[in-house]
């Protein structure tokens, strides 16, 4: 090696040290750490289980098989705080504000430490969509609009898989809170990634995306602001409005939903993408939420007030139509063909994510309706297995929630366990029982006796 070749590889070690100790710093901050409760009572507590923190996520990408992998959940909690940072997150009464931890969240260095790992943080979540989609050109706009058409019309024609998983789960309700809590990490604060694309300089078309945001914004009446509206549902499904109070019940690919939008947000030269996901997302509401709409009303019989949904699917037509012919076909017009590409991208990407995150939680639902199922088996498998790790907890020690990238057997030793998979579902486990654990299924535990001691064991290569 020469001397300026042993200079850059000296610079870059220093570069990436460098991105390793402000990811450290970032995932050390309290906020973040463990917590005492399950739930979260302030906007600013948002436990990511820093003891799963790998740093290859700064040199890697995950890829759409490994999606499943602990370090997709802790990845994207880290990502969304990043982003959630750069938005106003006040709590509302009766919670108070904790003013120390409201200024240790938007502590300055803090943020800049965030800022720094964000674009590995992306890079390691969305690398594997750019991978998978492939957009063969050329396209023109007549061309961009007949596929675009072709797919949101089968959108609308299908039959909603949704519907169908909610209302046929053993328990529809757990199904369906279980899918709010899903939805209100993106809907208690709708539209605040579009936020970050309607300041700057720019044609009148651009405007009419501020028009959107407005809707989106109730016109500053508060009542009428999407999110609020959401959490007046909330309210009447039995479920607490206030922000992340479920944050650890967000799956990884909930999450995604949300920093994918943050993603083609905050990083302006991902703006035509962004209008492609948001012409996407917009145009495809005005048909699901009326299946939304139909199984709140079914599964709750007509006393949740579905106002959230059925003005999306009133609003949404307008909003897509907007989306289409008041902003894309206008500035393809004005900029020329060399956009669509990008636009087709987030058009594809979003619905790809989309149907990640559906598929997650259809499998999410069936396993919360057999759980006593995967209990059996655990019983009918320990015999032949012995264990990879054991644990001893103290009564109260709460295990954050999480994900394995491979089935694991989860056995009960000796005192009583909380095993936890939703708000609404949880199973008491006691020596001598214990459950399976599907690859990529959500779950954390909290010890009711004074001691508990449990194995866990991968099944991986003992399938
Ligand atoms: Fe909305
Ligand atoms: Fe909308
Ligand atoms: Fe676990």
């Amino acid at each position: 090696m020469n001397l300026k070749e042993k200079e850059l590889v000296n610079s870059l070690k220093e570069h990436s040290d460098y991105k390793k100790r402000c990811l450290t710093t970032y995932i050390s901050s309290p906020l973040f750490g463990h917590p005492d409760n399950i739930y979260c009572d302030s906007p600013y507590v948002r436990p990511c289980r820093p003891q799963d923190l790998d740093e290859n996520i700064l040199f890697t990408s995950l890829s759409q098989e490994t999606l499943d992998n602990p370090n997709h959940l802790l990845a994207q909690r880290l990502l969304l705080n990043i982003y959630e940072q750069d938005s106003i997150f006040l709590p509302q009464a009766p919670r108070v504000l904790n003013f120390k931890k409201f200024q240790s969240f938007y502590d300055a260095e803090l943020m800049a430490c965030g800022h720094t790992i964000r674009p590995e943080l992306e890079h390691f979540l969305f690398d594997w969509l750019e991978k998978s989609i492939h957009i063969e050109g050329p396209w023109n706009l007549e061309t961009f609009i007949a596929y675009t058409d072709s797919i949101l019309k089968k959108i609308a024609q299908s039959e909603s898989q949704l519907y169908k998983e909610l209302t046929a789960s053993q328990d529809p309700q757990s199904a369906a809170r279980f899918y709010l809590i899903q939805c209100a990490g993106d809907f208690l604060s709708e539209a605040s990634a579009m936020g970050k694309n309607v300041l700057g300089n720019f044609g009148s078309h651009t405007s009419e995306l501020f028009k959107i945001l407005i809707d989106e914004y109730g016109y500053g009446v508060h009542q009428k602001k999407h999110s609020s509206i959401f959490e007046e549902l909330l309210k009447q499904a039995g479920l607490s409005h206030h922000i992340h109070h479920y944050w650890q019940f967000y799956t990884p690919k909930s999450i995604a939903l949300i920093n994918y939008f943050h993603y083609v947000s905050a990083n302006h030269g991902s703006f035509f993408r962004y209008l492609g996901a948001m012409y996407f997302t917009e145009a495809t509401l005005a048909y699901v939420t009326r299946a939304q709409s139909k199984a709140i009303k079914e599964i709750f019989s007509g006393n949740v007030c579905t106002q959230y949904f059925d003005e999306h699917s009133h609003i949404d037509i307008h909003h897509g139509r907007m989306a289409l012919n008041k902003l894309i076909l206008p500035l393809v017009k004005e900029y020329g063909n060399k956009i669509l590409p990008e636009i087709l991208r987030g058009f594809e990407e979003f619905q790809l994510l989309q149907d990640v995150a559906d598929k997650d939680l259809f499998a999410h639902i069936k396993w919360h309706d057999q759980l006593n199922e995967y209990k059996q088996k655990a019983n009918f498998l320990r015999p032949n297995y012995g264990s990879d790790m054991s644990f001893t907890e103290k009564k109260g020690e709460l295990s954050v929630t999480h994900i394995h990238p491979v089935d694991e057997l989860f056995w009960v030793e000796e005192g009583e366990i909380e095993f936890i998979v939703s708000p609404d579902k949880s199973i008491l486990l006691k020596a001598g029982e214990g459950i399976v654990i599907p690859q990529g299924m959500l779950h954390g535990s909290l010890v009711v006796s004074e001691h508990c001691q449990y194995t866990v064991t991968s099944l991986e290569l003992r399938k």
